[in-house]
């Protein structure tokens, strides 16, 4: 039996490795204030997305639970995509405020404008749009309809590492814009996170997220600090951000190479509905349509290939559940399957993914 095919598969070599094995020798494995590779990591990532500030945090969950602390969402309305993963949706009941959830592009899987513009109330405070799989949202149009209703935007940007938009990166242009670094994502890390600050106030947020990401602690001098209000362990690690200094080398590279199979998959994969090709997206997934989903992921799995399903719809889960309808991610979230296309795909393996899914969606 040939070896099993992974979904995801982060890209590691030798410079891990080294660097890892010098933070262990170090004894030097975290620190609540950041320094060290962290603070590295924050200022190379800065530089990478041309951001005006950087706060680097231990998830992409965290990023967004602290990046909504920023603002008063209190009994306030959020407007979100409700095929994301789960914390996309938590971080605004974390933050005392109101998810309403809105229909998604069916091309882009992305926040669909003309849906936003339905759901404004006066109660509205943000809007939270998802870079699904990667794909830039259309944010020149999100970005006019928050101005014109003074609205914040968060963007959560978990999949967008290296996406660009407007000939830009995802995380330059957003004022507050959140990543995750899981195992999973282009840029891994064992766990974290990081918010991309563009805001006028950029340097008091970042100030502020400094604090709150170790348990609300500031004016550290010595063995002297205080505490001015609530805060947590959200702090990234030495391991994590180490690691992150090589991923970010290579991420550009890696990306190029997701891009490449996603031509292949646009070109050669005989599905109409499927993720389509874009120049500026990341691909960290790649998503397909297909009718008889279970039936097909057995299929795929039994000749040695791993699929996943993102998302099943926040909408429909047990908390979130309500007197609501979103059509098109009630159909996508019955059909949608991701398939492997990470960089580590031998050409063969490509050519197996192609060739299979064509033998059974
Ligand atoms: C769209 C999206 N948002 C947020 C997150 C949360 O990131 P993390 O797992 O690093 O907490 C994820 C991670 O899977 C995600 O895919």
């Amino acid at each position: 039996m040939s070896k099993l095919i992974k979904l995801f598969d982060p890209v590691v070599d030798s410079s891990e490795k080294n660097a890892l094995v010098k933070v262990l020798d170090s004894k030097f494995w975290a620190s609540g204030s950041g320094s060290g590779h962290v603070s590295k990591f924050e200022n190379e990532f800065k530089k990478y997305i041309k951001s005006n500030s950087c706060i680097a945090v231990n998830s992409g969950t965290a990023a967004l639970n602290l990046a909504f602390s920023l603002f008063d969402i209190k009994n306030k309305e959020v407007i979100l995509p409700s095929l994301s993963f789960i914390s996309t949706a938590h971080c605004i009941v974390e933050n005392g405020g109101i998810p309403i959830f809105v229909d998604i592009e069916p091309d882009t899987l992305c926040i669909d404008p003309e849906k936003i513009k339905q759901v404004i109330s006066k109660n509205t405070a943000a809007i939270l749009p998802v870079h699904f799989g990667g794909m830039p949202c259309n944010l020149n149009e999100i970005r006019k309809i928050a101005k014109s209703h003074n609205l914040h935007i968060v963007e959560d940007a978990a999949h967008a590492v290296g996406t660009k938009f407007n000939g830009k990166k995802i995380g330059s242009h957003g004022t507050v814009v959140c990543f995750s670094f899981h195992p999973v994502k282009n840029l891994a890390m064992p766990t974290g996170g990081l918010i991309s600050i563009n805001h006028k106030n950029h340097k008091k947020f970042r100030e502020l997220l400094f604090a709150r990401r170790w348990c609300g602690i500031t004016n550290r001098k010595d063995a002297d600090y205080d505490v001015n209000e609530l805060g947590w362990n959200y702090y990234m690690n030495e391991f994590s951000a180490v690691i992150g200094l090589q991923q970010l080398k290579k991420v550009d590279k890696l990306n190029k190479i997701r891009r490449k199979i996603a031509r292949k998959f646009c070109n050669e994969i005989n599905i109409k509905s499927k993720m389509p090709f874009n120049e500026n997206c990341s691909y960290h997934l790649y998503w397909i349509l297909v009718k008889n989903r279970q039936k097909f992921r057995q299929e795929l799995l039994k000749n040695g290939i791993e699929t996943g399903t993102h998302y099943k719809p926040i909408h429909l889960m047990k908390m979130y559940r309500g007197n609501i309808s979103l059509p098109i991610t009630e159909s996508i979230g019955k059909q949608i399957v991701t398939i492997p296309i990470h960089p580590n795909l031998k050409k063969s393996e490509i050519e197996k993914i192609i060739k299979l899914v064509n033998n059974y969606a």
